[in-house]
């Protein structure tokens, strides 16, 4: 995505804030340039601001857009609550919410039988308790504005099962099982905000990626995960979730609440 891209009106987000959760690396990193590039002035948070701050220098220079740096750690509220104070005096607004906070958790052991319930908790804690007081502080603001977006990453962890003998052939860690707990929390979550802040004009989804491919994957789990995807390939970092953002952020997407928009090459629909 280059700053120089030209979007239709209805993809356009000039004139727009947004807010991404975790926007320093990775897929919010991809996520945060792709709402730029069509146009959005960004708030990217990070728990180290430090790592924030070096994001933010990057999609300004490389987008000509406002970016604001900030810290927040979604598993501490007074954080959360500090970070959307400070985001919602940035401009006076924010219109776009990505939820992108999360992930797998840390390296500890992962499987049913040996998991460490602190483990369990913290992810949960993490990724859907999280999200929520996120949805919560962003509604707060987007309910005076009358009108707002909130995306919530999800997975197709939530919404299906994991073979693990996948994970165990390249000796893997696997997904933990609170993952998945996790996540379909988020999605249930999305749909009923979704009837709570429809009356007040705002929109709330999800996006539930599937695998997506990173250099520290063993190969032979990304040739497994191809094999077993029907568009033949895991997801690609810097592509493969820019146009599902933009496009449930734009007014392309006036009319859809409470949809879980699947990116995952088709993994979760072949058994
Ligand atoms: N990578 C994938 O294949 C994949 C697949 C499906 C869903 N997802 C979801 O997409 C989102 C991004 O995934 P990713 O692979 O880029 O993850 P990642 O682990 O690389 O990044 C997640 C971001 O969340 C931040 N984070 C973690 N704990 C936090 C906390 N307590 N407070 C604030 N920030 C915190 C991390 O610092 C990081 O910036 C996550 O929600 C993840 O669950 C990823």
């Amino acid at each position: 995505m280059n700053k120089k891209a030209e979007y239709p009106p209805l993809f356009s987000l000039k004139g727009r804030i947004a807010l991404v959760t975790g926007g320093a690396k990775h897929l919010g990193h991809a996520m945060a340039a792709a709402l730029a590039a069509a146009g959005a002035s960004l708030i990217v948070t990070s728990r180290s601001l430090q790592a924030a701050r070096l994001a933010a220098t990057a999609l300004a220079s490389r987008h000509g857009v406002p970016v604001l740096p900030l810290a927040l750690d979604q598993t501490d509220i007074r954080s959360v609550a500090k970070a959307f104070g400070a985001a919602g005096r940035w401009q006076g607004r924010v219109d776009i919410l990505v939820n992108n906070a999360g992930g797998g958790g840390n390296r500890r052991p992962r499987d049913f039988l040996s998991r460490a319930p602190r483990d369990a908790e913290e992810l949960m804690q993490t990724n859907l308790a999280g999200t929520l007081h996120c949805c919560q502080e962003a509604a707060r603001i987007m309910v005076r504005q009358g009108q707002g977006r909130i995306i919530n990453i999800a997975s197709i962890a939530g919404m299906v099962g994991r073979d693990r003998r996948m994970y165990q052939r390249s000796r893997m860690n696997g997904q933990a099982v609170d993952y998945a707990a996790a996540k379909a929390g988020v999605i249930g979550m999305t749909r009923d905000l979704a009837a709570v802040l429809g009356p007040q004009g705002i929109t709330v989804n999800a996006i539930s990626p599937g695998g997506f491919a990173r250099e520290d994957l063993p190969r032979k789990f990304i040739r497994d995960y191809s094999a077993r995807t029907p568009l033949g390939r895991m997801g690609r970092e810097d592509t493969d979730l820019c146009g599902a953002v933009v496009f449930l952020a734009a007014d392309a997407s006036a009319y859809v609440t409470g949809h879980n928009l699947v990116v995952d090459g088709g993994f979760s629909i072949w058994q």
